[in-house]
């Protein structure tokens, strides 16, 4: 018995001294992440503030997404809120209190497209690699429309739990945007808004996050969350007519009948996009390789709407 005993409290401690080897070394190299300085050289920039520009931004700001973290009322939100993962809240875009009264459009461009904060440190749960792809012009919009919104006061905590920093440290969440955005890039022009895989391409910005780079689906990052089917030529929605593929986006429910729920699939977020955009991302998604696999192309030919 005294044995047993014995052996279990060797356990505990080794578990113990593991436990605590990995929190340090967690702790130490998220620290080292995300304290690192930055410097991208970004020219000024020219903010728009138009009506018509600032109507274009308020567009953007629902269709790329932003307002889904940073709020109907551009105050910010709270991400994740639990003693694992920490406290992580999006920064309030307006010129409140705790919002961005100082910041400048090269503060805007390089935070969005290099993914660091004023003080050059790297944005941690902002998709930074995401909006890095974004017409400027699109994103100085967007700027524009947050500085004629109602100023909010409203200052968010991000201080990233135990269980974040040890799953960025080992990989399993990031790596930061800062890391994998590609800073050598040309800037990438507005496109005309058409019916054209080249606009549908700036809009799938915001599905390949979840449905990847290639749009052919796969795993989330977060193990709750259901993974993405391929939406590519090689997935359902090669077969799928262009106005299938517009009522699935709009309704939630698929030609085969099929309903998505709108917490792993968030097609209600995409409620504000123009028809003509929906059109485009279609353009896009059958621009992709694999169209020749399947044959869709003719059985495209054969259906009408
Ligand atoms: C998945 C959620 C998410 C989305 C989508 C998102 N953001 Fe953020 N954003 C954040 C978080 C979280 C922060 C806090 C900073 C960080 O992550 O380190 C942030 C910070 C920012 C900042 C402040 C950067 C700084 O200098 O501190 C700006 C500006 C910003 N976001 C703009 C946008 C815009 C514009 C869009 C849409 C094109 C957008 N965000 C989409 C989560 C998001
Ligand atoms: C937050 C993650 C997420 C984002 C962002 C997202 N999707 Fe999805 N999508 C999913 C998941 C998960 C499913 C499967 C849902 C289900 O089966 O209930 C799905 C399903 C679909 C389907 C149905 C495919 C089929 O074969 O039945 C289409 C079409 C689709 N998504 C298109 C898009 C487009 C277009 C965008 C960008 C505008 C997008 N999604 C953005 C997660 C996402």
């Amino acid at each position: 018995m005294r044995k047993i005993v014995r052996d279990l409290g060797y356990s505990l401690a080794v578990l113990g001294v593991v436990i605590a080897a990995v929190w340090v070394y967690s702790y130490v190299d998220t620290e080292r992440q995300y304290n690192k300085v930055y410097t991208f050289a970004v020219s000024p920039q020219l903010v728009p503030h138009d009506s018509e520009s600032i109507a274009r931004g308020q567009h953007f700001y629902n269709v790329y997404s932003c307002r889904q973290c940073h709020g109907a009322d551009l105050g910010g939100t709270m991400l994740i809120d639990n003693a694992l993962l920490g406290t992580i809240g999006t920064r309030n875009l307006t010129n409140g209190k705790g919002g961005l009264q100082e910041y400048s459009g090269q503060d805007w461009i390089r935070a969005l497209k290099h993914g660091v904060n004023v003080t050059g440190k790297p944005l941690i749960a902002m998709p930074a690699h995401e909006t890095a792809l974004i017409p400027n012009q699109d994103l100085l919009d967007i700027l524009a429309f947050c500085r004629h919104q109602k100023p909010v006061d409203r200052l968010l905590p991000l201080t990233p739990g135990p269980l974040f920093r040890i799953l960025m440290a080992f990989g399993q969440i990031g790596p930061l945007p800062v890391a994998i955005i590609d800073h050598h890039r040309k800037p990438i022009k507005r496109v005309k808004e058409a019916a054209s895989a080249d606009f549908g391409a700036n809009l799938a910005i915001t599905c390949f996050g979840c449905h990847k780079s290639d749009f052919k689906g796969g795993a989330s990052q977060i193990p709750t969350l259901r993974s993405a089917p391929d939406i590519s030529p090689t997935g359902r929605v090669g077969h799928w007519t262009a106005g299938e593929f517009s009522r699935t986006l709009r309704t939630g429910v698929t030609p085969e009948g099929r309903r998505l729920n709108n917490k792993y699939m968030p097609w209600k977020r995409f409620k504000d996009f123009k028809e003509i955009e929906i059109q485009a991302l279609r353009a896009y998604l059958l621009s992709l390789p694999g169209r020749a696999d399947r044959n869709v192309k003719i059985l495209d030919q054969t259906r009408h709407e």
